[in-house]
């Protein structure tokens, strides 16, 4: 079955409510490509933490779809996204997936660019040739709080609102002051909304998770979204707790959906996402006064999770690479004067994540190969445990009908 923009709304008008959808929407290169238009290319997408990059010419490569990204920190310490393609004949300027340059340099002719993006180095162009004219083509980045977003559309979406509500969040965390502890990346081959689905419930937790358990609390409340808003008493005393010392925990769902914020509990006796639940670094990065706060939860569809904890944080992101393949990629982030094998044992920091994340990976996978048999039907998502699931799907869906509907008047 194709999918096309007009049969797209053929897909979603049918939609059976709190189900999953319907075998294209995980299959479908059709449907891949209108997710990657609809959505990656026009929303704000989690890139990179800003502490990625320590010193002027660190650079970081990145993939969205057929675009090519490369975010480098320039000589006055200012973060820019350009697009990694030379404005002589194209090539790729950054080959690597990070690195360290003086100056941005195309392999191919070695037309070279000033870590700003202006064009400062073209043999033998001639003398009508104007290299103002010829500068690396900007990406919209944005810096919050130490984590750094893009924006691929040419008129970015609002970026305010989450801005102006993430950010008291994520201050007290102090991500400016953090260093790059470990980062992995995998590839799962599933469908990028089979990886958020399943991020997005714990439902699954608790046959699949044995060390994400001992610290991850299996309360349906924490990973999802109740259907009426409401909190329950418990949760709400945890949130109070944690704002009487300054550390923002209040429930917060905005900017239609896409986002979401909340501190939530660990694990009773739990502090961090380790295997005695005990903190994962002494010298803790923010100022989280609470020990106990839990972990600050925030999402931010298409491309990004988060864990922030007193001690130490996890960003997540997550990007499409085929309509069955998407990579993730974990990073952690611990107080930049911290020191491994001192304040922290780096296998001891990463393995609850590293086996969970490999765990959700197999889980993943073996949904999508489930999904590819001629005899799948979308069944039905539970209300208790998967309220998050069903939050992420009527999401996309609204969101890839509105993306949809002028190309869908311009076939008409
Ligand atoms: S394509 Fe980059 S210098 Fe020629
Ligand atoms: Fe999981």
């Amino acid at each position: 079955m194709t999918a096309t923009a007009t049969t797209i709304h053929d897909l979603l008008a049918r939609r059976a409510p709190g189900h999953a959808l319907e075998q294209p929407f995980y299959t479908s290169a059709e449907v891949y490509q209108l997710d990657l238009e609809t959505i990656f290319y026009r929303e704000w997408l989690y890139a990179i933490p800003a502490a990625q990059l320590v010193k002027a010419g660190n650079y970081a490569t990145l993939k969205v779809g057929a675009y090519n990204v490369v975010i480098v920190k320039g000589g006055d310490g200012v973060i820019r996204a350009f697009h990694n393609s030379c404005r002589h004949r194209g090539s790729i300027v950054c080959k690597e997936r990070e690195g360290k340059v003086a100056k941005l340099v195309c392999p191919y002719h070695q037309w070279t660019y000033d870590l700003d993006g202006r064009l400062i180095w073209a043999n033998n162009m001639g003398p009508d040739f104007d290299p103002t004219k010829h500068g690396l083509k900007p990406v919209h980045s944005r810096d919050l709080n130490g984590l750094i977003y893009i924006c691929l559309a040419e008129t970015p979406p609002d970026f305010e609102e989450f801005a102006r509500t993430a950010s008291p969040f994520l201050e007290v965390h102090d991500l400016r002051d953090a260093k790059v502890a470990h980062s992995s990346t995998i590839i799962e081959k599933g469908n990028w909304k089979l990886v958020w689905e399943n991020n997005r419930e714990c439902y699954h937790c608790s046959a699949n998770h044995p060390a994400l358990c001992r610290s991850f609390p299996l309360d349906p409340e924490v990973a999802g979204v109740s259907a009426d808003g409401s909190i329950s008493a418990r949760l709400q005393n945890h949130f109070d707790a944690c704002a009487a010392v300054g550390a923002p925990a209040q429930f917060t769902l905005g900017g239609g959906g896409q986002f979401r914020l909340a501190r939530m509990p660990l694990q009773e006796n739990a502090v961090s996402y380790t295997m005695d639940g005990k903190a994962g670094v002494k010298k803790q990065l923010g100022r989280v006064a609470k020990p106990d706060a839990g972990s600050l939860l925030v999402f931010h569809y298409p491309s990004t999770w988060n864990h922030f904890l007193p001690d130490h944080s996890l960003t997540f992101r997550v990007m499409p690479i085929s309509p069955t393949e998407t990579e993730v990629t974990t990073t952690w982030l611990v107080h930049k004067d911290a020191v491994e094998g001192v304040d922290y044992d780096l296998k001891r920091l990463t393995e609850v994540w590293i086996e969970t994340n490999d765990e959700d990976r197999e889980i993943v996978e073996t949904n999508q190969e489930g999904i590819l048999s001629p005899a799948y039907v979308p069944g039905p998502y539970s209300p208790d445990w998967e309220s998050g699931v069903i939050q992420f799907i009527d999401w996309y869906a609204d969101w890839l009908e509105r993306g949809v509907a002028p190309q869908r008047l311009a076939a008409e």
